[in-house]
């Protein structure tokens, strides 16, 4: 299993470099990564094995964050109590997104930073991502308020952008009155 002391740290530059598309059909090593990666959220979320394992709880990961420069993602997202969604998206894209722009009132977090951060980042409230599942079948995914910035914040990932970039270093609270707070 993955354990949240394998999952890169921001310190190390990896995480700043633009992971590569993949190509189908996906080899067995990265079917195997999802697995991994979907269970840590999965088990993360879980009180009694996040405890057990000392898992930092997390929503979504990016394959560069556990060392692997390649363009997919996972999600597992508790739309109702006790029941989670999970999402696995190869070579994700954000084909359209809406104005309106939303922003986790306590801050975003990611399991690659592990500090304090404070501030507001913007995000659409409403995306539409297009991508490819596992066996290479395309597949489109329609995602609103927390859900769309998770998307947007691991796609940010394959594009070595990190959520504290977004925070305007001189305003970190820009944009508090205009966007809307989730
Ligand atoms: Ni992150």
């Amino acid at each position: 299993m993955l354990l949240t002391k394998d999952i890169i740290d921001e310190k190390n530059k990896i995480l700043r470099q633009k992971s590569k598309e993949v190509t189908f059909p996906m080899d067995e090593k990265d079917k195997e990564n999802i697995k991994l990666m979907v269970e840590y959220l999965h088990d993360s979320q879980i009180d009694e094995i996040a405890a057990k394992y000392s898992l930092r709880p997390g929503m979504g990961m990016s394959a560069v964050q556990i060392g692997v420069l390649k363009r997919y993602i996972t999600i597992v997202h508790e739309s109702s109590e006790g029941h989670f969604d999970t999402y696995v998206v190869v070579n994700p894209k954000i084909v359209s997104e809406s104005k309106e722009k939303i922003y986790v009132e306590d801050g975003e977090g990611c399991l690659s930073i592990n500090r304090e951060t404070i501030g507001i980042v913007p995000r659409s409230a409403r995306v539409t991502v297009e991508g490819y599942d596992i066996d290479g079948n395309k597949i489109s995914i329609r995602a609103r308020e927390e859900l769309a910035i998770v998307f947007q914040h691991e796609i940010d990932h394959l594009n070595g952008i990190l959520f504290i970039d977004r925070i305007d270093p001189k305003n970190p609270f820009k944009g508090k009155d205009t966007y809307r707070s989730i």
